[in-house]
């Protein structure tokens, strides 16, 4: 560090930090993995348990369809839970848990894996196979966790379909995975509201027919339908004897897949990134050790949902294969008031918060006064994720939660590439809005239209130049999608679907997404999937979303409608599509805003413009609308 003068403005680790920090040399280890990104990852890898060791570490033979520790066999979760138990982690806390209503849980690393090879066993008994796909739906709970583990246990393959979706997602999920099971909650506690999944999953069930036995996690206690013959008690499974102790573990390949996660790309219906065990576990366990710096004594919170890839990667995977202590927490930040996330970090003593800046901007509405109560003195590290912070956001978590003694790890990456891809590390100097530089063994790059690199401080496209271990590895079932969605604008160059600069220090600013993704709060939706809901109301002919951006939410959904001839417009009809959207899809696919359209700026094809509808939306001239049929 100072070796070289920054520009803009600085924000320095403290002595303190730079003195106990695990890594102090960090530049010389980018520039280390920058000559050998290989060996970099394989000396990672190395740290984990494999059965049989790889015999290749990259094979780039297929590209894009890049291999990783190929003829290595392991197994993510023994990594995360087996492999501590001939250490001092056995009767560590892996898992810290708190409800909304207040109830606290834990789990030590024996009691988690305890739990899970339990209920493998059930999964096992009901004739779940390695390959077979299985099918979560739950609020944050610790059943979720036992869930993913038990599958990664057997070699079947998770798909969590985040607990906040709806009816026709949840159908999508299961009827495009073509899973056998669901585990499902019988329902969720959203500020002080029961969310009765069971009832949505019914609904679903209705439209899907591959599943064969419905798990029901007794969360609630509310009444719920029991179809006979397909629907079972968890808990009351747990106690039977197939739901033994004693579970052999799969001994997989290395891109044997892991888990199947469904996300909003560019168009048409959500697709499912496909992860593997060997490679998605060295990217996890690498980047959160580094990145988190991460200690033995430390309390870990990441408040994501592990519904999306922030929950999977580092509520779950990364935080136990380093044997670290995960908290999770079940309800609404402001609920019952506002200090309920600073309650939470003095009562646990807490070290590090990963969250998102529209949780940030949220809290930050109801003043300091609330935090300023606690004692967050606990607190070493923040994060950031899932969207660009704004400058404002960056310097008050900075200054009020973190005290101006805890750096900003802003961390920019997708579910698609499993792992931190742009991000700092607890020594390195930050830019308030930046997440520095690109995480060791990684090559990215801006490029205009034509696939050139483009100057200092010019905006243009994101795209990762070289291959890393936690990359997806397909889009389930659509090889074709995959290469043309991410490999085939600049061939041989990943696409992000971001655009960003990089100023004079090489510091990355990502702009946001250039394509029909819009990122909601923090989660990622399509415009294709919010239009498609819209448009399957009786009333609606034609719909079109865009977002737009908003204080707290980042983007907000805002959707045109042409009616049906005959329909009368009015406000209720408003209220009731967005309530049809929501009961579809989602609560936080809800439009802010509907308006009623007679026509809708199309190209010579038949595509809506959305960028005509943005442009107008906010009062500017469109930029380019050569193709414009009317
Ligand atoms: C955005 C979330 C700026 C970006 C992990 C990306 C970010 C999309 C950041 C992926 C960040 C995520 N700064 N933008 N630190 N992190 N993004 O798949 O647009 O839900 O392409 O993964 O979120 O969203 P996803």
């Amino acid at each position: 560090m100072g070796k070289q003068k920054l520009t803009g403005e600085i924000f320095y680790p403290s002595s303190d930090i730079m003195l106990r920090a695990r890594v102090n040399d960090w530049d010389e280890i980018r520039a280390k993995a920058e000559v050998n990104p290989e060996e970099f990852w394989a000396k990672e890898a190395g740290e984990l348990h494999w059965f049989e060791p790889w015999t290749k570490i990259l094979d780039e033979s297929k590209k894009p369809f890049y291999q990783w520790f190929v003829g290595g066999k392991t197994n993510i979760a023994y990594n995360c839970l087996d492999r501590h138990m001939n250490t001092a982690h056995r009767n560590k806390l892996a898992l810290l848990w708190e409800g909304e209503k207040g109830e606290f849980r834990s789990f030590s690393y024996f009691a988690l894996r305890r739990e899970t090879c339990k209920f493998a066993n059930v999964l096992r008994s009901l004739g779940v196979q390695k390959g077979d796909r299985v099918t979560l739906y739950m609020g944050r709970i610790p059943e979720l966790v036992i869930g993913m583990l038990a599958c990664a246990r057997i070699g079947a393959v998770h798909s969590v379909v985040y607990g906040g979706f709806t009816v026709e997602a949840l159908h999508e999920r299961l009827e495009d995975s073509h899973s056998k099971i669901l585990i499902v909650a019988d329902g969720s506690y959203q500020r002080g509201k029961i969310v009765p999944l069971k009832a949505i999953a019914d609904e679903a069930l209705q439209r899907a027919a591959s599943v064969e036995s419905v798990l029901v996690v007794k969360r609630t206690g509310e009444p719920v339908n029991m179809e006979p013959g397909r629907d079972m008690w968890f808990h009351e499974l747990m106690t039977l004897p197939i739901a033994s102790t004693q579970c052999t573990i799969e001994k997989v390949d290395a891109e044997d897949p892991l888990f199947l996660l469904y996300t909003s790309g560019t168009t048409g219906k959500p697709k499912a990134i496909l992860h593997t065990h060997g490679g998605y576990m060295v990217g996890t366990y690498s980047t959160f050790k580094y990145v988190f710096d991460i200690r033995e004594e430390d309390r870990y919170w990441c408040a994501a949902d592990p519904g999306w890839i922030t929950g999977h990667s580092y509520i779950v995977y990364g935080p136990l294969l380093n044997g670290a202590t995960s908290f999770m927490y079940e309800g609404a930040p402001t609920y019952p008031f506002p200090n309920r996330w600073w309650q939470m970090i003095e009562r646990y003593g807490l070290n590090i918060l990963y969250t998102a800046p529209t949780a940030i901007r949220g809290l930050m509405r109801f003043g300091e006064a609330w935090p300023n109560r606690h004692d967050l003195s606990s607190l070493r590290l923040l994060g950031s994720v899932g969207e660009p912070i704004n400058p404002e956001a960056w310097k008050w978590y900075h200054r009020v939660i973190g005290k101006g003694r805890c750096p900003i790890m802003d961390t920019w990456w997708q579910t698609e590439t499993g792992m931190f891809m742009i991000t700092p590390t607890p020594v390195v100097p930050l830019k308030p809005g930046s997440g520095t530089r690109p995480f060791p063994g990684l090559k990215m790059d801006i490029v205009n239209e034509e696939g050139k690199p483009v100057g200092i401080n010019e905006e243009g496209f994101l795209v990762i130049t070289t291959p890393w271990p936690a990359m997806m590895r397909t889009i389930y079932k659509d090889p074709e999608r995959y290469v043309n969605q991410y490999w085939t604008k600049f061939p041989g160059v990943y696409l992000t679907g971001d655009s960003a600069k990089r100023d004079e220090d090489g510091y990355y600013w990502v702009i946001g997404r250039v394509d029909d993704v819009i990122k909601v709060s923090g989660y990622r939706l399509g415009t294709a999937e919010i239009e498609s809901a819209l448009g399957s109301h009786p009333a609606v002919a034609e719909a079109a979303a865009i977002g737009l951006p908003h204080e707290v939410k980042g983007n907000a959904i805002y959707s045109y409608v042409i009616l049906k001839t005959g329909i009368e417009k009015s406000d209720k009809l408003i209220e009731e599509l967005r309530q049809h959207v929501s009961h579809e899809m989602g609560p936080i696919a809800k439009p802010e805003h509907i308006e009623f359209v007679d026509s809708l700026p199309k190209t010579r094809s038949g595509k809506i413009m959305r960028r005509v509808l943005k442009a107008r939306a906010l009062g500017q001239e469109p930029k380019d609308i050569m193709t414009l049929e009317e």
